[in-house]
């Protein structure tokens, strides 16, 4: 079938949108209709060429939410009619990470996903005999797609597309950080560094664990004002004293919990000295340039700090997804402040232009 899509030509130009060949769902593969895509940092940062592992010609996005337009062979568990939020992190549920609970890092299709290509090692999207290549797994900005049934969660259809699609990526990592990966307790002292999508999940992550105080760090004091909003306790100006800050907030000790997602790892470092001596746990969701280390002085780690990272915020997609989904719309997620702008698959770059500058959250493609 015929369909429109932004796709990459060039790295560090802009998307070419235009009509390209999506071929029938094989086995285990399900086309969908999308109806909504968010614009993310990832899909930029390939884009610009930033990305060491990008490749082109390929159809970027993948913060996608649609509807299941028809199934290939095999596939048990969707069928036409199903809403479903696209998944770059997949759950096959028999792989040894997925029938770990420490773990979301399905490792059933990694390989061939990185490579641009569905698990049989082809892709689905093609122009005039060539072939173009998958991104994340999604290829959101279009109008279909095919993916694996292991990378489609299926979620209420009561839930608006345009705010399910945020839970394909930036929001469920922010949830995810503090609900999996530091598993926040009730009462605790936690401090989010970053009020992007990502570290706005965090702190709502952190409100639904139930904690006492949850201080956000930013630049931006309008991102400070939307984590109020999302359960900010208190909030403070970020930069060199913002350490020293906390600790006096703290009695000299730190926090319970502290998180990161700003993607810096001068950040990182202070999110590391921001955590309480005894049992501090710093969870780094930032994703960093390349070559950059993180800096720690190991005695911050002999007196009882620790650092984990966390990929999706750990959350195991098709099990995880809709429940979080569930919990927005029984108010307990306010998603709507998040998005900041709608566009048209034609206005793509216009999306990037928009993140470049910190206009809103995120901006979402509608395509139905
Ligand atoms: N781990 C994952 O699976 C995953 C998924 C999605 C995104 N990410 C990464 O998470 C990070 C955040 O993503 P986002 O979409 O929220 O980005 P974003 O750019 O919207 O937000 C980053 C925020 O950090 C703030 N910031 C910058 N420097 C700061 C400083 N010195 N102190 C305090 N705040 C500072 C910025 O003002 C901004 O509000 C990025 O690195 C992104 O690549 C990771
Ligand atoms: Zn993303
Ligand atoms: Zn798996």
């Amino acid at each position: 079938m015929k369909m429109r899509a932004a796709v990459l030509e060039q790295f560090g130009q802009p998307l070419a949108v235009q009509e390209v060949e999506l071929a029938e769902p094989r086995a285990g593969e399900v086309l969908v209709r999308l109806v909504a895509c968010g614009v993310c940092h990832t899909d930029l940062y390939t884009a610009s060429g930033a990305d060491p592992s990008g490749y082109a010609p390929a159809v970027l996005g993948h913060e996608g939410a649609g509807v299941v337009e028809r199934v290939g062979p095999d596939v048990a568990s969707l069928a036409p009619g199903d809403h479903v939020v696209t998944l770059f992190s997949p759950q096959c549920g028999e792989c040894v990470h997925c029938v770990d609970p420490r773990t979301n890092l399905c490792l059933a299709i990694r390989e061939q996903q990185n490579q641009g290509f569905l698990p049989d090692g082809t892709t689905r999207i093609s122009r005039e005999g060539e072939d173009v290549r998958h991104f994340m797994g999604c290829s959101t900005f279009a109008e279909y797609t095919v993916m694996p049934e292991i990378a489609l969660a299926k979620v209420n259809p009561e839930a608006p597309f345009e705010q399910v699609c945020l839970f394909a990526c930036g929001l469920s990592t922010g949830l995810g950080a503090a609900i999996n990966t530091a598993a926040v307790e009730p009462g605790s002292t936690c401090v989010v560094f970053g009020a992007g999508m990502v570290g706005l999940g965090a702190v709502a992550g952190c409100r639904l664990q139930g904690a006492e105080r949850i201080v956000c760090v930013d630049l931006s004091a309008e991102r400070l004002q939307l984590a109020r909003g999302q359960g900010a306790t208190d909030v403070m100006q970020g930069g060199e004293g913002a350490v020293e800050a906390i600790l006096e907030m703290t009695g000299g000790f730190g926090a319970d919990y502290t998180f990161e997602a700003t993607g810096s790892v001068a950040v990182m470092r202070q999110a590391v000295e921001a955590a309480r001596m005894g049992w501090g746990l710093c969870t780094v969701a930032g994703v960093a340039g390349r070559g950059e280390t993180l800096d720690v002085v190991p005695r911050l780690l002999i007196t009882g700090r620790r650092v984990a990272g966390s990929s999706f915020g750990g959350v195991k997609g098709r099990e995880q997804v809709p429940v979080l989904v569930e919990r927005a719309l029984a108010g307990e997620i306010d998603v709507e402040p998040f998005l900041s702008h709608r566009l048209r698959l034609d206005e793509v770059n216009r999306g990037f232009e928009l993140m470049e500058a910190q206009d809103g959250i995120r901006s979402v493609i509608e395509l139905g």
